[in-house]
């Protein structure tokens, strides 16, 4: 794959954006890494200390951190050539038992944060950039107990497609992943044994996806060979979403 330049990645302490960051770093990309997680973000510096990759605490939903963090990016690994939108939170529970301050928090960190680094991205990029923003099968199908968060990822297919379309002309690709189960961290918190048995059973692979298995995706759609690939949704989900009827175990 073609990969070059400077890709800011949110959510890049943990996760598929981490796997995504060293990914990157081992095609030879400068990376920048922005992530609420203090902690998680102290370790990678300490990790990757002396390589092209900085990684800065910063919260997505302030959008005048992300503009100070964006200028210090750029300042030190020129303009962006891409980014990727990692940062998300996710809840499951009842829709009449999601408070509405856990409904308004989900949409503020999954989809405005996601909206926010985009017309940021815009700002400080290059020639070219390639946005990846991360939706699920939760935002393409109606998964019970997801009333905020399938809502917050369905927003963020929809509002790729139409910057998409608005800023196609303007040599920017915005892309959508939207990942079925795959075993990060949020999802060993998330999924009980009996949730992790629900979505075996509905996935015609009849496994959980790896982190890895969501890097190569984004990977392709940042690089230069998919460069007519513009407001594409893509499931990297094992055939979770289209699947109807299926075999029996
Ligand atoms: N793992 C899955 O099965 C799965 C499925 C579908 C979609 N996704 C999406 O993929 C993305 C990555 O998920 P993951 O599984 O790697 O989760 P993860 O919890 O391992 O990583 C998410 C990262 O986002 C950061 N973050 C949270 N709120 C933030 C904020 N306000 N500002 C900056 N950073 C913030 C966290 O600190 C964490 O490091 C998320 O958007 C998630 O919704 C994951």
């Amino acid at each position: 794959m073609t990969l070059s330049g400077h890709v800011v990645i949110t959510g890049g302490a943990s996760g598929i954006g981490e796997a995504t960051a060293i990914a990157l770093l081992d095609e030879g990309v400068a990376v920048t890494v922005l992530d609420a997680d203090r902690t998680a973000v102290a370790r990678m510096e300490d990790r990757f200390e002396g390589e092209d990759i900085a990684a800065f605490a910063c919260d997505v939903t302030d959008e005048d951190e992300v503009d100070e963090r964006l200028s210090e990016a750029a300042a030190a690994f020129g303009p962006l050539s891409g980014l990727v939108n990692c940062a998300g939170i996710a809840r499951d529970m009842p829709a009449e038992k999601t408070p509405v301050e856990t409904f308004r928090q989900i949409l503020d960190v999954n989809l405005t944060g996601s909206f926010i680094l985009c017309q940021a991205a815009l700002e400080h990029m290059g020639d070219r950039l390639s946005i990846v923003n991360m939706s699920s099968v939760s935002g393409l199908r109606a998964n019970a107990g997801r009333v905020a968060y399938g809502a917050s990822k369905a927003g963020v297919a929809m509002m790729s497609q139409v910057l998409a379309t608005e800023w196609g002309g303007h040599g920017v690709r915005v892309n959508v992943i939207a990942p079925g189960p795959v075993d990060s961290p949020m999802v060993k918190r998330l999924h009980t044994s009996e949730d992790r048995k629900i979505w075996t059973a509905r996935t015609p692979m009849r496994r959980y996806g790896n982190v890895g298995e969501v890097t190569n995706a984004i990977l392709f759609l940042l690089s230069d060979e998919a460069s007519y690939i513009n407001g594409h949704v893509l499931a990297v989900d094992g055939g979770f979403s289209p699947a109807g009827i299926m075999p029996d175990p």
